[in-house]
């Protein structure tokens, strides 16, 4: 499989992070393409650099190479994840504002009718994201906020992480062991419980 994953500069550099990761060990071909605010947020939000993260891709694309593969839709790929995904990137996909390769690379997604998940981060939304966001959806997007759930009583920070990239790769039918409602390890133990958690 080949997904091209987009990152831009909304806060949850780590949930692009894990992304790569997971996509990396079930053998899946990433083609990275960083936005200059995505740099800003993983020196912020994580311990990694930008050449530890571009390693955990297969390619790397440069923001402004309108020339990449990924940028023509004759370039077979089997979608596309933007993770996470700002407010801006969102504007730009939903009017074809396709003047970097991310904005580009969905643009084509969209129109090879590929899967296109966008993990949208912002909070709270005023009515124009929310407009954004109902458009895309019309067009074939998928509208993914990495929204916590608690079912699976997650204890650390990576247990959330993990849940939430574990549902996105759902998208793409690609299956990373997380807990699953309905499975017998989705909820820990009584005895193991703290009083909230
Ligand atoms: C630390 C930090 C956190 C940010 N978090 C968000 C966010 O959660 N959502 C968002 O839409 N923009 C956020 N922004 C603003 C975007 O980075 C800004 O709109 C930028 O132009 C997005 O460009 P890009 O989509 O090309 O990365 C944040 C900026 C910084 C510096």
């Amino acid at each position: 499989m080949r997904i091209v994953v987009g990152m831009t500069g909304a806060t949850g550099a780590p949930l692009a992070v894990r992304t790569l990761q997971a996509l990396r060990d079930l053998g899946v071909e990433t083609h990275l393409i960083c936005s200059r605010w995505a740099e800003t947020t993983l020196k912020l939000e994580t311990q990694l650099s930008l050449p530890d993260l571009h390693r955990l891709a297969a390619t790397v694309h440069r923001l402004d190479n309108l020339a990449a593969s990924v940028a023509s839709g004759s370039y077979r790929t089997d979608g596309m994840v933007i993770v996470p995904c700002s407010m801006k990137t969102m504007a730009a996909i939903r009017m074809g504002l396709s003047d970097n390769l991310i904005v580009r690379a969905a643009d084509v997604t969209l129109k090879e009718r590929r899967p296109l998940v966008l993990v949208v981060r912002e909070a709270p939304l005023h009515e124009l994201h929310l407009e954004n966001m109902q458009a895309l959806a019309r067009a074939g997007a998928v509208i993914f906020p990495p929204v916590l759930g608690f079912y699976h009583r997650p204890r650390t920070l990576d247990d959330v992480i993990d849940h939430i990239v574990g549902r996105i790769l759902d998208q793409f039918g690609l299956s990373m062991p997380v807990p699953r409602w309905g499975e017998p390890s989705s909820q820990r133990d009584a005895a193991d419980e703290s009083p909230l958690l």
